[in-house]
Formats: structure tokens, C-alpha cells, sequence
């Protein structure tokens, strides 16, 4: 889809972060914003920032989880401005670091919850509007974690890896169903925003002592949420499925792939699975594609009560 000026465009998650990234780069090509996020005040500030650039955007309180809330959100869009072009599935949050075995049921639930349902509310609410249009796209945020393992992470890589899925075959429902709409996923790598602090803000993965999760600035290979926003705008204009920015990323979907493949057909002699797998990320690189000041794989469990395991 060509993205041009005078289009509507939904950003969820949009307070912070690379949705807000999003609202700048749209903004800049003077689309309509209808920018949204569970978090009030951050929503409001954020709107006040776009709007002090002359930008014509609204804010829209609405809860991911909630398949009412994003329901109003879409209604409300339409009130606003009467059409909708692209919808930025985008809300999120990152979760504490343990083997698979040791995370909470609550983390679990909470990350399928946001990242899961928060993208197919997003896809029920908007799309019905998307095809009776006959045109639009949707953007659903996953991560390079949805591309490759990552270890310790299984509710994050889980979930991401949930949404890579949905995507690809949703992009071809959307384009069976009319010909000018299609779906993207964005899996970049790591992005300098205040995911491990708005994490913990909504109680999903607390800091530990000391860090400061509202940057990550300085972190080796760290990209800005407007670059990581200008990669996923071109893969929709390049009408692409994936878009994956970031340092080693294709690398590490690439061996994904290779041991799949290899795994399929095994060759009759050769190196076998095991041989031709890449080793497993070091610590200091699923550091690399993890979120902002929450400790990776050398680490392994954060401290205070959301380390505390309950069998519920
Ligand atoms: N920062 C990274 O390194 C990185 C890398 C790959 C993927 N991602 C993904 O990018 C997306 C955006 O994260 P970000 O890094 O910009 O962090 P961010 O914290 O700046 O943005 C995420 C936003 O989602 C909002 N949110 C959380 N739960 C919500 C809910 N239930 N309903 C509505 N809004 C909700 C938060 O309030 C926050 O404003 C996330 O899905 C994240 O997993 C981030």
C-alpha cells in the first residue's frame, strides 16, 4: 500500500516507543493519527508532543486486552474520521527472564493476553472496515524473537512467534477477500524504547534495583524507534509480509530456517540436524534483541514479587 497524505492511521501502544515512532514517520507524510495506549497519561503527553508539530491527531484510550475497549477505539476512529487506512497492532510488554519451566502462569497469560489477543481484537475490530473499503493494511509489532529462539523468554518468543504466524496467513486471507489490503509483520531487533520500564509500570516484569529501563541508549547494535518505524513503512509500501530490521537479525532467521529445512529433508549422509543447528544465543546476544534494562539469559530470574513462582 503507498501511504500518502490524508490517510487515517491507527497506532495501538502508541505512547511510547516505536508506536510512537510510527506516529512521527506517519505524521511526517501527513497522515491522520489516532494514536492509543492503555497508559492515560502517557497517551496524553504524547499526543500534546505530535500536535505541537502542527500534526492532526486524536488520542484514544483503550486496553488491548479488551475486546470491547478496542471495539470503541475503532469506533471511535471512524467518528473521528470517517475511514481507516492502516492499523498499527502494536501494544506490548516484555517478560522477566527464566527458563521455560520457572515462568509464572500470570506472565504467561498476561503475554498472551496483550500480545496475543490484543492483535486479533485489533484484526476483528478493524478489518470488516478495511475490506468494505476496499483498501488498508495492518502492521502487527512482533519482534526478531518471533523469528528465532531466544532463550529464557519463552512467554515473549512464544507469543511473537504466535503473532509472525497469524500474520502470514492473514495477508493472504486479506488478499483473497480484496485485492488492495494486506497485512505486515515488523520483527526488528533491539529498539531504544522504555519497554522494560512501561513492563513495569504495568506490572508485568519488574526492574531490577538499579536499572534504569527508559533507555537503552549505548547498547551495542540498538536502533532508534523512528529508523525501526521507517524500515516497517517501506516494507508496506514494498507490499512485503516481514519486515526485520536490525543487526544480525536475517542471520539468526536464516539459520531458523536452514535447521527447519534441514530438519524436513534430512540429507542421506552428512552433517546432521544438531551439527548444522547454530548454537544457542550467547547471553550477551539474546541480550541484544531484549528490552530495555530487563537483565537476559546470564541472569535469568528478576527480583521482587513477580519472581515469586505461584502455581495457579
Ligand atoms: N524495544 C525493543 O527492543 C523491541 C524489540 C522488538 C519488538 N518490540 C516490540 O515492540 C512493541 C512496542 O514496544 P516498545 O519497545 O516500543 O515499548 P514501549 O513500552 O515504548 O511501547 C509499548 C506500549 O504498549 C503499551 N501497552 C502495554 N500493554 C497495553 C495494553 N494492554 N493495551 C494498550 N497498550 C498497552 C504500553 O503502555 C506502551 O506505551 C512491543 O510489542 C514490543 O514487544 C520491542
Amino acid at each position: 500500500m503507498k501511504i500518502v497524505k490524508g490517510q487515517v492511521a491507527v497506532i495501538t501502544g502508541g505512547a511510547s516507543g516505536i508506536g510512537y515512532g510510527l506516529a512521527e514517520a506517519l505524521a511526517a507524510r501527513g497522515v491522520r493519527i489516532v494514536l492509543s495506549d492503555v497508559r492515560e497519561d502517557g497517551l496524553n503527553e504524547a499526543v500534546a508532543r505530535l500536535g505541537a508539530g502542527d500534526v492532526d491527531a486524536i488520542g484514544v484510550v483503550a486496553d488491548v486486552t479488551d475486546a470491547a475497549s478496542v471495539d470503541r477505539l475503532a469506533d471511535q476512529t471512524i467518528d473521528a474520521y470517517g475511514r481507516v487506512d492502516l492499523v498499527c497492532n502494536n501494544a506490548g510488554v516484555v517478560s522477566p527472564a527464566a527458563p521455560m519451566w520457572e515462568q509464572e502462569l500470570t506472565t504467561w497469560r498476561r503475554m498472551i493476553d496483550i500480545k496475543v489477543m490484543g492483535v486479533i481484537h485489533g484484526v476483528r475490530s478493524f478489518a470488516p472496515h478495511l475490506i468494505d473499503q476496499g483498501s488498508g493494511h495492518i502492521l502487527n509489532t512482533a519482534s526478531s524473537g518471533g523469528l528465532a529462539p531466544l532463550p529464557d523468554r519463552t512467554p515473549y518468543t512464544g507469543t511473537m512467534h504466535a503473532v509472525v504466524g497469524l500474520t502470514e496467513t492473514l495477508d493472504a486471507e486479506l488478499r483473497r477477500a480484496a485485492r488492495k489490503v494486506g497485512a505486515t509483520v515488523l520483527c526488528p531487533g533491539l529498539v531504544d524504547t522504555p519497554l522494560g520500564q512501561n513492563s513495569a509500570t504495568l506490572g508485568v516484569a519488574a526492574l531490577p534495583p538499579g536499572v534504569d529501563g527508559s533507555t537503552m541508549k549505548g547498547l551495542p547494535g540498538v536502533m532508534s524507534a523512528r529508523a525501526v518505524a521507517e524500515a516497517a513503512l517501506a516494507a508496506i509500501e514494498a507490499d512485503r509480509v516481514h519486515s526485520a530490521p536490525g543487526s544480525g537479525v536475517a542471520d539468526r532467521a536464516r539459520a531458523r530456517v536452514g535447521g527447519l529445512l534441514a530438519d524436513l529433508a534430512p540429507p542421506a549422509r552428512g552433517p546432521s540436524c544438531a551439527e548444522r543447528r547454530s548454537p544457542p544465543p550467547t547471553a550477551s546476544a539474546a541480550r541484544s534483541e531484549l528490552p530495555p534494562g530487563v537483565p537476559a539469559a546470564d541472569s535469568h530470574r528478576l527480583p521482587g514479587p513477580s519472581s515469586a513462582r505461584s502455581r495457579d
